[in-house]
């Protein structure tokens, strides 16, 4: 897996002592608080058990499943698996992804969850992408900012590979380009 990578942006040791950083100021800024953190899965699953055992707070977690990517592009349509939004009325919230790139999935996150009366909400992401958002999104809490270039690793996946990749690298074009030729011919093959 690490050889499809073109270069490595964040070993594990970095993305460790990052997110002590993050931990901490998390830590300080709801101590007193309800805190129920909300993780949109799958791409921040690593993320959210690497930080959440850094933050000492009786804090609840909930998870959804949403999705919007399709390959290496966001399809802009953002759909939930689930009926049913966690309890957060009355809470502040904190929603943890893997990385803000249109932002329309933390857009779509984030209404859904106001819809649900919290009493604050917030954002924390292990990635932000320098785009031009399709949604308007700001994250409070941001471990690395990264380029527009397609990563993997550490939880994002292309095509459902390299989530358990320990550390985040940007994926060659040419697996890139090999991974896309595969779903269009097995696209083809379904369509007849
Ligand atoms: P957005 O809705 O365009 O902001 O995209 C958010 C979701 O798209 C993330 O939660 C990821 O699952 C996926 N995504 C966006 N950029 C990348 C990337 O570079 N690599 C892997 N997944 C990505
Ligand atoms: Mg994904």
């Amino acid at each position: 897996m690490l050889a499809d990578l073109k270069r490595v942006l964040y070993h594990e040791s970095t993305i460790l002592s990052r997110l002590d950083e993050l931990a901490h100021q998390i830590t300080w800024d709801y101590r007193d608080h309800e805190l129920t953190v909300v993780a949109v899965l799958n791409g921040s699953f690593m993320f959210m058990g690497d930080l959440l055992r850094r933050i000492p707070l009786p804090l609840a977690v909930d998870c959804l499943s949403v999705a919007s990517y399709v390959g290496d592009k966001s399809s802009g349509i953002v759909t939930f698996d689930q009926h049913t939004m966690p309890d957060i009325a009355g809470r502040d919230v904190l929603i943890l992804d893997d990385i803000l790139d249109s932002g329309r999935t933390l857009h779509a996150v984030r209404e859904r969850l106001l819809a649900e009366k919290p009493k604050s909400v917030k954002i924390c992401v292990l990635l932000r992408k320098h785009v031009e958002r399709a949604k308007e999104v700001v994250a409070d809490y941001v471990a690395f900012d990264i380029a527009d270039e397609f990563v993997v690793g550490y939880g994002l996946d292309f095509i459902e590979r390299y989530r358990n990749l320990p550390c985040i690298g940007v994926l060659s074009e040419d697996v890139i380009a090999a991974g896309l030729e595969r779903i269009r011919k097995s696209e083809a093959a379904a369509v007849g």
